[in-house]
């Protein structure tokens, strides 16, 4: 197995040694998918929803094929086949009969196969100008799959990409494809939670009540300080608690950015770990993103950028709308506050959340937000 040279990971899973807690939910998971049930993984951007699947996946591979589809780079139904396509490949790779039997079930698709010149991946392209036989062969695909010996796992990663496709009625397509297979069985996960949750709670959306919805949150902060102690006691390095505590408050726990400040603190040539040098690290990452953040301001109106800067001060509003929060900032009209607030929301800068039923804003980005603030 690999061991990478620091242990905390910005990005990718290797195995559970790097991967912090997330016990109940692993389980809950594996639970729901070995009982024939659907998982939908919702959450904010960043928390580790990805790595969750890829850590449910690591503990099932044994007696499962497990396909992980990034549905984000798809940008309609033929590119979402051809992913899908690809990762089939990647997860049978090594059975030699079953992939020969696969490149036949896609013989119509005329697939031409390539290999990475630097990692030996192999890619195959097909040949999507036909829209009907794409369908019948996405429909073949799933059926092949019922084939395999083991059973199958499928997770949708950034799932509401599907509602950006220009097949309009790709949503009630799959949901009826997806019926007609009980034998496999899916996790729909990704960030955007408002459309995941219209999509699979809305009684009207043909996908609802197709799978068990499942919220993820922070990871417990005893448990996160555990795991980044024992990361740099390992290394020999020294680290108290207290400015493990301090990363985790400055992050609000987003995994992410609690994953890139310890990944750098740790890089540090230095034994002994201080606060001046974790804030010397803050600093340092704030400055390196400066320069996408002013482009960000250009291209923003006035009042947006005046909207997140508010938030950011404030770090979370929830009573957007009321006295306090608009002659403290400077806002007169709440109409163009709300239109503002709305394509933020849109374009992901700002995270809404509801708690008790009261909306709750948030900047996605913490350090943008921390940025912001300064
Ligand atoms: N439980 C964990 N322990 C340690 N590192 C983790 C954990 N979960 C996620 N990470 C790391 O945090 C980073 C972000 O995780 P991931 O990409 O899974 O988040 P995500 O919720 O899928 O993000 P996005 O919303 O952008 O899709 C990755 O570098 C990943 O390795
Ligand atoms: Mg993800």
């Amino acid at each position: 197995m690999k061991r990478p040279n620091n242990p905390f990971l910005t990005k990718g899973y290797i195995s559970p040694l790097y991967f912090c807690d997330r016990q109940k939910e692993t389980i809950a998971i594996m639970e729901a998918l070995t009982n024939g049930r659907n998982i939908t993984l919702y959450g904010r951007r960043k928390l580790g929803k990805t790595a969750l699947i890829k850590n449910v996946f690591y503990s099932m591979e044994k007696s499962y094929i497990c396909i992980w589809i990034d549905l984000m780079p798809a940008q309609n139904f033929a590119e979402m086949v051809n992913i899908m396509t690809n990762n089939i490949y990647l997860a049978i790779e090594n059975n030699k009969s079953l992939s020969k039997k696969f490149l036949e079930y896609i013989k119509v698709l005329r697939p031409v196969i390539s290999y990475d010149d630097l990692t030996g991946t192999p890619q195959i392209t097909l040949d999507t100008s036909n829209s009907k036989l794409v369908r019948r062969n996405f429909e073949e695909l799933l059926r092949l799959l019922k084939l395999f010996k083991k059973p199958v796992i499928i997770a949708m990663d950034e799932f509401q990409q599907i509602l950006k496709f220009p097949e309009k009625d790709t949503e009630g397509y799959l949901r009826t494809i997806i019926q007609e297979m009980p034998e496999l069985n899916f996790i729909f996960s990704g960030s955007d939670q408002h459309l995941l949750h219209q999509m699979f709670t809305g009684y009207n959306k043909p996908f609802y009540q197709m799978s068990q919805m499942m919220k993820l949150g922070e990871i417990n902060s005893d448990i996160y300080s555990e795991f980044i102690l024992n990361h740099f006691s390992k290394a020999g390095k020294k680290i108290e608690v207290e400015d493990i505590e301090y990363i985790l408050e400055w992050t609000n726990g987003i995994t992410y950015y609690v994953q890139v400040i310890c990944n750098r603190v740790f890089a540090q040539k230095t034994k002994k770990i201080n606060r001046l040098l974790i804030n010397t690290v803050l600093n340092n990452i704030l400055s390196e993103f400066e320069d996408s953040y002013y482009t960000y301001r250009e291209m923003l109106t006035a009042i947006q950028w005046k909207v997140l800067k508010a938030i950011a001060l404030e770090g979370k509003v929830s009573k957007i709308y009321s006295k306090y929060f608009m002659s403290r900032h400077d806002f007169y009209n709440a109409s163009s506050l709300r239109k503002a607030l709305e394509s933020l929301i849109k374009d992901q800068l700002i995270y809404k959340s509801t708690n008790q039923g009261i909306a709750q804003y948030e900047i996605q980005d913490v350090f943008f937000s921390k940025w912001l603030a300064r």
